[in-house]
């Protein structure tokens, strides 16, 4: 054929062609909010290190519940942060904690949010880190999957719709699957974090939970970012231990392991767009450097990569970024 007749650009002349062979869409039903939670009454507190975002006792966040429903939020991904830590974590398990407590009034106030928890026992745990170690300094996987798993059960017990375990020691998911299969759970859902990267864009979430680790790092247990073959090992272990929802975490400058997921599995996979990335954003627009239609672009680039789900704290600015951009 006559290259000149092959005229891509013959397909984006107008707002309507535009429309017509667009490829990927972010739709409101693809968007999870994080929220955080704190003990108390009465208490909404921006974050500094994540401004935006709040530190939220569960009455004052039920005040600000219809606000988010009529900016199109469906699903919201609950964070503790209990006054105390303590060193064997046992405040992520206690039925009555913080976040089994936002559980409950959350369900008995609302039914219609899609309610996930993230599991794990860094912000419970004294020394920040995700699971307990042996004397030799060795990950205890043992106690952790154990301590793990009656979490999981606590959130299942106070209404979570889906536990999403965060923690990244090997066999969580199957250990927390066969638990919530024993105790009457079966129908409760895994959203694995499951190529979860020992990252550096985590910091402004640190501050938020007040879960650095007290000595030494995540890399015993996170996967290395210069790793890519290994995400598959990791992303695929989940599936066969029976999580029904695989996570990349962080996402933008991740989108090559999202791909691999999109392309390597069939279940729905889910992308975290986490704190650095969205501080960086952020203040990018505040300072005139970027504008606002390229917040939207970073959430469309992570769906385009295959991204089916993204976890955002621009979750309450998307459905007018929709309306606008889209
Ligand atoms: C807890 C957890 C972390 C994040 C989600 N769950 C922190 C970490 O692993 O250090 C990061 C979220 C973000 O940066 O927005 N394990
Ligand atoms: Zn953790």
């Amino acid at each position: 054929m006559n290259m000149e007749r092959r005229m891509p650009a013959r397909l984006r002349g107008s707002a309507q062609l535009r429309d017509m062979v667009r490829e990927n869409r972010i739709d409101m039903s693809d968007i999870i909010c994080p929220v955080f939670f704190v003990e108390g009454k009465g208490i909404k507190e921006e974050i500094p290190s994540l401004r935006g975002q709040y530190h939220y006792s569960v009455d004052a966040f039920l005040k600000d519940l219809p606000e988010l429903k009529s900016k199109g939020i469906r699903a919201l991904l609950l964070f503790g942060v209990p006054k105390e830590k303590d060193a064997q974590a046992d405040c992520a398990k206690d039925a009555g904690g913080v976040v089994q407590s936002a559980l409950r009034a959350l369900k008995e106030a609302d039914g219609g949010m899609l309610l996930l928890t993230d599991v794990c026992l860094c912000q419970y745990k004294s020394d920040g880190h995700c699971c307990f170690f042996h004397g030799d300094g060795h990950i205890d996987r043992e106690k952790t999957l154990k301590v793990l798993v009656e979490a999981a059960l606590s959130h299942a017990q106070a209404g979570a719709d889906i536990l999403a375990p965060s923690d990244m020691m090997d066999g969580r998911v199957g250990a927390i699957r066969e638990a919530l299969d024993e105790g009457g759970y079966s129908h409760v859902p895994i959203m694995a974090y499951s190529a979860k990267y020992a990252s550096s864009f985590y910091g402004p979430f640190r501050d938020a939970a007040h879960s650095a680790p007290g000595f030494g790092d995540r890399k015993a247990y996170q996967m290395d970012p210069a790793n890519k073959r290994e995400a598959l090992v990791e992303l695929l272990l989940d599936v066969e231990e029976g999580a029904d929802f695989l996570m990349v975490k962080p996402a933008m400058p991740y989108l090559d392991i999202i791909q691999d997921a999109r392309q390597n599995t069939r279940l729905p996979v889910a992308a975290y767009q986490v704190s650095g990335e969205y501080a960086l954003l952020r203040n990018g627009f505040e300072q005139g450097i970027l504008e606002e239609k390229g917040l939207f672009e970073s959430l469309l680039c992570i769906k385009r990569s295959g991204a089916d789900l993204i976890i955002t704290y621009f979750a309450k600015d998307v459905q007018e970024w929709i309306g606008r951009y889209q």
